[in-house]
């Protein structure tokens, strides 16, 4: 059961990295560029940001190559069962799509009438990972890896996660609120 928790955690990696750099590198010109929906709120919001956005897709695609390097020293096969330009696509995806879906949660965010920073259980903690998913699900070697049971179970375990690296970063001063 351990095994699996970490092999879960291992092929959602280049998920779960991208919104992390995202508060590293954040910061200045804002995706919807500061503009009103037709409801008269914000698109999307000041939290997310242009710098944001790349420098959380660099983190990501960063996370998974020196995942394939990892497990090419360590012998371990999951990424490295694949050549590296395929795993840099689902790296990619994994990346974009972790990243779109925080996107589509601030827009749901901002309809709902909560605002940038606002707490939003399970979406805040589930849109990037849906959407990784299903980013991810469009490589040819998705449902080789990720698994009925890897679904599963990360759809259980990030929320929690989440959490946790969402109170530490809170405790670094990294975010001004800890979820
Ligand atoms: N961030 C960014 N660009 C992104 C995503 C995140 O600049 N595309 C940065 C912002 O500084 C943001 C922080 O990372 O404040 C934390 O991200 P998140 O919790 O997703 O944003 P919130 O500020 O909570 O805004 P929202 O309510 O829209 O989720
Ligand atoms: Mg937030």
């Amino acid at each position: 059961m351990l095994w699996t928790l970490i092999k879960t955690i291992w092929l959602f990696l280049p998920a779960y990295t991208p919104n992390n750099f995202a508060v590293i590198f954040g910061g200045g010109k804002p995706i919807d560029l500061g503009k009103n929906f037709v409801d008269g709120k914000r698109i999307l919001g000041d939290g997310k940001t242009f710098r944001g956005f790349f420098g959380g897709l660099f983190g990501g695609l960063i996370t998974g190559l020196a995942q394939y390097k990892i497990e090419q020293i360590a012998g371990l096969e999951f990424f490295t069962t694949m050549p590296l330009s395929s795993a840099l696509t689902l790296f990619l995806l994994l990346s974009l799509g972790s990243l779109t879906g925080d996107l589509l949660g601030s827009f749901i965010k901002r309809r709902l009438g909560i605002e940038r920073g606002g707490k939003a259980p399970l979406l805040d903690q589930l849109d990037f990972l849906v959407v990784a998913i299903v980013f991810a699900s469009l490589h040819e070697r998705f449902s080789s890896l990720y698994t009925a049971e890897v679904i599963v179970i990360a759809l259980i375990l990030t929320p929690l996660l989440h959490k946790l690296i969402n109170v530490i970063a809170y405790l670094l001063r990294l975010k001004d609120v800890p979820w």
